[in-house]
C-alpha cells in the first residue's frame, strides 16, 4: 500500500519532487490553482491520507486530525508550511497521536525584508504617493508633497525577538535605529551588543517606539495584546507594523487610534478575519496594507515546500520529523 500524501493547496514545485522522489507515495494536490478549500472540502479530502501538508489557510481542527481514524489509513503527520501554527489544535493532534511540523528558519530573512519595506512604505507613504502619481496629480516638485517620517536615527521597538525579530533588528541597525525589544527571554549579551538591541517591558517599548513591529506567535496569550488600552500607551505619531498574525491587534482599537490621529500610520500585512479586511483600514491613506506576503519570495516558499515535504520524508523514512511542534 502506497503512503497517501494531501496537499491542500497548490506550492512550488520542489516540495513536490522530493515528495515523488520516495518509491511508494501518492500524492494528491488541490487541483486548483489559487483554491483554498472549505473546512468541509478539507474533511471530505483528509479520510484515507496518512500524510496532510497544509496551509495557514487551513483550520485544522479535532475533526480533520481525527478524520479517517477507526478506518485505515489514519493521518499520522500534519505539516504545516508556515512557522506560525496557530492554525492547528496542536493539544487535539496530541491527543489523537498524530504528529505536527512547521517551517521554522526558512523565511526569516523574507518576512523581515517584508517588515521592513512595509516599514518604510508607511514612512515615506509609497503606496499614495504611487496612486497620486498614477492618477496624474504630479504637477511639479513641491516643498510640502507628500511629506512623511524620517527613519533613520528613530527607535524601533520589536515586541517578540526570536528568528524574525533579530533580523528585523539587524535591518534596523542598518539606518541607525535605536533598537528596544521585548521578549519573553533577554537576549544574550553579546547578541545584544552586536544589535546594540536594549530589553524594556512591553510598556516602555510601547510609550518609546517610534515604529512598533510585532514578531511573536498568535496564542491565546497574545490575543489582543495589542488593544485600545496598550494602544493608548504608544508614543504620539508612531507607527505600527504587523507582518505576524492579525489577531494580536484588535483592529477596531487599531482603527480608532489611526482614525483618532494617536498613530500616525499602520502598515499591515496580517489582519483578524483574513481575508477579511476592515472597510475602515481600506479608506485610509495613512495605512500600507499588503495580502499576507512576508514569506512570499521565490527562494522563502521553495524551501518552505522543501522543508514541510522534508518532515513528512523523514516519517515516512522511520525518522524524526526535524521541525516537530507537537
Ligand atoms: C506565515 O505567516 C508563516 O507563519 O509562515
Amino acid at each position: 500500500m502506497p503512503s497517501r500524501v494531501l496537499v491542500t493547496q497548490q506550492i512550488l514545485q520542489e516540495g513536490l519532487d522530493l515528495l515523488r522522489a520516495v518509491g511508494d507515495v501518492q500524492i494528491e494536490v488541490n487541483p486548483t490553482p489559487g483554491a483554498i478549500w472549505t473546512p468541509a472540502e478539507l474533511l471530505a479530502h483528509v479520510p484515507g491520507h496518512e500524510y496532510l501538508l497544509c496551509l495557514l489557510t487551513d483550520q485544522i481542527d479535532a475533526a480533520i486530525l481525527g478524520a479517517g481514524a477507526g478506518g485505515s489509513p489514519a493521518l499520522r503527520l500534519v505539516a504545516n508550511m508556515a512557522v506560525g501554527y496557530n492554525n492547528i489544535d496542536v493539544e487535539a493532534a496530541r491527543r489523537l497521536g498524530v504528529l505536527v511540523t512547521n517551517t521554522p528558519g526558512v523565511l526569516t530573512e523574507a518576512t523581515a525584508d517584508l517588515t521592513f519595506a512595509l516599514l518604510l512604505a508607511v514612512a515615506r507613504r509609497i503606496p499614495e504617493a504611487d496612486r497620486f502619481t498614477r492618477t496624474g496629480r504630479f504637477t511639479g516638485w513641491q516643498p510640502l508633497l507628500l511629506l512623511g517620517a524620517e527613519v533613520a536615527s528613530k527607535t524601533l521597538g520589536i515586541v517578540g525577538m526570536g528568528r524574525i525579530g533579530r533580523a528585523v533588528a539587524r535591518r534596523g541597525l542598518g539606518f541607525s535605529m535605536s533598537i528596544l525589544y521585548t521578549n519573553p527571554q533577554r537576549l544574550p549579551p553579546a547578541s545584544a551588543r552586536t544589535l546594540n538591541a536594549k530589553f524594556a517591558s512591553l510598556e516602555e517599548v510601547l510609550r518609546q517606539a517610534d515604529f512598533l513591529s510585532l514578531h511573536l506567535p498568535y496564542t491565546p496569550q497574545t490575543h489582543h495584546l495589542l488593544n485600545a488600552e496598550t494602544l493608548a500607551l504608544m508614543k504620539p505619531g508612531a507607527y505600527l507594523i504587523n507582518t505576524a498574525r492579525g489577531s494580536i491587534v484588535d483592529e477596531a482599537a487599531l482603527v480608532a487610534a489611526l482614525k483618532a490621529g494617536r498613530l500616525a500610520g499602520a502598515a499591515l500585512d496580517v489582519f483578524e478575519d483574513e481575508p477579511r479586511i476592515d472597510p475602515a483600514l481600506l479608506e485610509m491613506e495613512q495605512v500600507v496594507l499588503a495580502p499576507h506576503i512576508g514569506s512570499a519570495t521565490r527562494e522563502a516558499r521553495a524551501r518552505m515546500a522543501t522543508t514541510a515535504a522534508g518532515n513528512i520524508l523523514a516519517h515516512l523514512r522511520g525518522q524524526p520529523p526535524p521541525n516537530l511542534v507537537s
